[in-house]
């Protein structure tokens, strides 16, 4: 038995899972973890050894401790194609399994990713998957880093950001252990036309619906 309601926030890159899974433990009171910083914590140790990201990474990701999420240099575009690249791997995959697990057995949780609903959680008590169009998350993504989109050069820089997104998305949607699919049970969120704000109201509807009573 789990202590806990656990909701799994799956989605493409840069669509807003974090922002919403963040927000969704704050209001329900839940513990929250991001998983696609455990895949960027691997990613990181591997450049940091040196070794290409397609070569095995088991070994960094066995060792791995949530606590290794909070680094400070996992945001990066590199640290992401490298995430991607050791995710594919299934021995990886299956070394994170029980961290995820472990993360809700006391008292449940929110966590986002692309997998959290199909293949850690499939018994998740809601889910839900969170997207937009390509150009919306790579827009998204831009500004989160940083970035200026009227800046000079800003469209050029901005065509690579689109590109590399749906490069890592297809490779997420394309692997063969737990690709990044909707679960058949999950509520789609499309977030093109909605602030943080409306994704977070209409998310907090469906896990009312859901949960029913359990949620405040
Ligand atoms: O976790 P994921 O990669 O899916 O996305 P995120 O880091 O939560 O969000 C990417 C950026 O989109 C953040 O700067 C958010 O503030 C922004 N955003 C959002 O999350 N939801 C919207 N509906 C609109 C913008
Ligand atoms: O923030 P963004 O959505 O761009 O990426 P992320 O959630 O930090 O995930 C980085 C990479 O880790 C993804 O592109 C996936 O390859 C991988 N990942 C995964 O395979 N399974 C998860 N549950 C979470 C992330």
């Amino acid at each position: 038995m789990r202590g806990g309601p656990v909701l799994a926030v799956d989605g493409p890159a840069a669509a807003g899972k974090g922002t919403l899974a963040k927000r969704l433990a704050a209001e329900l009171n839940l513990p929250y973890l991001d998983t696609g910083l455990l895949y960027r914590a691997v990613g990181r140790l591997v450049l940091d050894a040196g070794q290409d990201p397609a070569a095995p990474a088991e070994k960094f990701a066995r060792t791995l401790k949530v606590e290794d999420t909070q680094r400070k240099d996992l945001r990066t575009q590199e640290v992401a194609r490298a995430a991607s690249q050791v995710a594919s791997q299934p021995a990886v995959r299956s070394a994170l399994v029980e961290t995820q697990r472990r993360f809700a057995q006391a008292r449940g949780g929110v966590l986002d990713g692309r997998d959290i609903g199909t293949a850690i959680f499939p018994d998740a008590d809601v889910k839900l998957f969170i997207t937009a169009s390509p150009a919306t998350r790579a827009l998204r993504r831009f500004v989160q880093l940083g970035e200026d989109p009227k800046a000079d050069g800003a469209t050029a820089r901005l065509a690579e950001m689109t590109a590399a997104l749906q490069a890592r998305d297809a490779a997420d949607a394309g692997r063969e252990t737990a690709p990044m699919q909707v679960a058949a049970d999950a509520v789609v969120i499309e977030t093109d036309t909605l602030s943080a704000d409306a994704v977070l109201a209409e998310a907090l509807r469906v896990v009312r619906e859901r949960l029913g009573t359990h949620a405040s």
